[in-house]
């Protein structure tokens, strides 16, 4: 295991201390989130009873072959806790996720939970968002118009140049589980992340964007030798 995946693993142990028996939980998608679902399963096996809702098929798949209970998010809404990783998280408990292209689902599992507790190694904890490339999903349907929409929403916000670029893996287009598909925006740094959110939201062929605003109440970061909790005030 890297010093990075046991930071991961650090910060997913910590997350377990806030599952209570009987909770709806929202399993979030990438490898902290993974990291949480392989802790899960034991407590489980255990006897813990808890229903999770997966944000991905992927991770639908480990947590049936690990023996977590998994129903519809419209049978249980609203969740109790979900828990998952992001891409970058500042200090005001926004973020980026969408790098395993399950951003949409994410965000609507997060938007129906009354808790969305973020884990994440150190890496992932930022001054100002926006080094790491943002995530959009797009409707395939007029892919190269959404795309030029996106970019003249953006240089109405000031930033020019922004690349967007149609994520692809081994040439091919990169399909989300809902058969969409999704762009990288470089912008550097993002200024006012509420504002870009609004402004790419109102675009015609977004479907969703990997800004998360004011949904995380609560950030686990691993540290080495420590685990850090910031939580949301007011
Ligand atoms: C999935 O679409 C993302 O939002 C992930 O939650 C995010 O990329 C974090 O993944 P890692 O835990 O693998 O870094």
């Amino acid at each position: 295991m890297t010093s990075q995946d046991s930071l991961k693993r650090d910060a997913a142990a910590k997350a377990l201390e806030f599952v209570r028996p009987g909770m709806k939980l929202g399993l979030g998608t990438g490898s902290t989130a993974e990291a949480f679902v392989d802790l899960l399963a034991p407590l489980v096996r255990d006897g813990l009873d808890v229903t999770g809702v997966a944000t991905s098929e992927r991770t639908a798949l480990k947590a049936r072959a690990l023996g977590i209970a998994l129903d519809e998010l419209d049978r249980l809404a609203p969740l109790d806790l979900t828990v998952d990783g992001a891409d970058e998280a500042d200090h005001s408990l926004d973020l980026i996720k969408g790098a395993g292209a399950a951003l949409l689902r994410e965000k609507i599992v997060a938007a129906s939970s009354r808790e969305m507790i973020v884990i994440a190694d150190e890496s992932k904890l930022v001054a100002q968002l926006g080094k790491f490339a943002l995530p959009v999903e797009i409707i395939p349907f007029g892919q190269a118009t959404t795309l030029a929409r996106i970019a003249r929403a953006c240089a109405a916000l000031g930033y020019r140049d922004v690349k967007a670029t149609l994520r692809r893996k081994d040439g091919a287009l990169v399909r989300t589980d809902s058969g969409n598909l999704v762009c990288d925006c470089a912008f550097g740094a993002i200024k006012d992340a509420a504002a870009l959110g609004a402004a790419l939201s109102a675009v015609t062929g977004v479907v969703e964007h990997g800004l998360f605003i004011g949904i995380a109440t609560m950030l686990i970061i691993a540290h080495p030798g420590r685990v850090e909790i910031i939580r949301r005030t007011g």
